[in-house]
């Protein structure tokens, strides 16, 4: 939170920008908002729908909604096949399913917002894709499993054989994928969004 109020005053917008670290379903406030913003927040919620409907009511009639999920769900993320891509981006669909998440959440977009009562919304959908040496796709999938292992030693899902998870990981990852001479994909990102023209009844 420091960190963030920090880099807003630096940039010149600590009168404007405030933050608070609230659980979303007792978030509450009399003001209307011109837009509402959330990437990676609804999958996490036990029931979207409702509580998109419920923050929506924070906007202002002609404000903005735009939500912003993900798709682990794919189980061909590279090609030539580079097993160890395959198999540690398979740990991270593995730990959203022990949680009882769908992997492929960012897919449901369409149906959370209809069920939000918010109408049909505009999708967009682009997935992050690398191969060449010092691609992020490989900070991001080694950090990502680096900082999940712990869920997923608690959850009981097995670590693949013969991979070390600590910040060597990335380059492991990096290693085997040039040596494959592979293109992998990271995760599918999914942006909906609607204009609420009258804002929620
Ligand atoms: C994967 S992170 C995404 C963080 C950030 N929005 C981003 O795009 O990088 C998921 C975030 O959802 C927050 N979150 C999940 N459930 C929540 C809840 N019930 N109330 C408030 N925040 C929640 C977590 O604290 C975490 O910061």
């Amino acid at each position: 939170m420091e960190a963030a109020r920090h880099r807003a005053a630096v940039d010149g917008h600590g009168d404007v920008v405030r933050f608070e670290n609230v659980e979303l379903a007792e978030f509450d406030t009399t003001h209307r908002f011109d837009v509402l913003v959330g990437r990676f927040i609804l999958q996490y919620l036990p029931d979207p729908a409702a509580a998109l409907n419920r923050l929506a009511h924070l906007v202002r009639p002609g404000g903005i909604v735009v939500m912003h999920d993900m798709d682990v769900s794919n189980a061909d993320v590279s090609r030539p096949l580079c097993p160890i891509w395959n198999d540690c981006y398979a740990l991270l669909r593995a730990l959203f399913r022990a949680h009882g998440i769908a992997p492929d959440f960012g897919r449901h977009l369409t149906r959370v917002f209809l069920d939000a009562g918010l109408g049909w919304p505009n999708v967009e959908s682009g997935a992050m894709t690398g191969g060449k040496p010092g691609s992020t796709v490989f900070t991001w999938l080694g950090s990502a499993v680096q900082a999940i292992e712990p869920l997923l030693v608690q959850a009981g899902i097995a670590l693949p054989d013969g991979v070390t998870i600590d910040d060597s990981l990335a380059a492991t990852l990096e290693r085997a994928v040039l040596n494959s001479r592979a293109m992998v994909l990271g995760n599918t990102h999914y942006g909906a969004w609607v204009r609420l023209d009258k804002g929620l009844e």
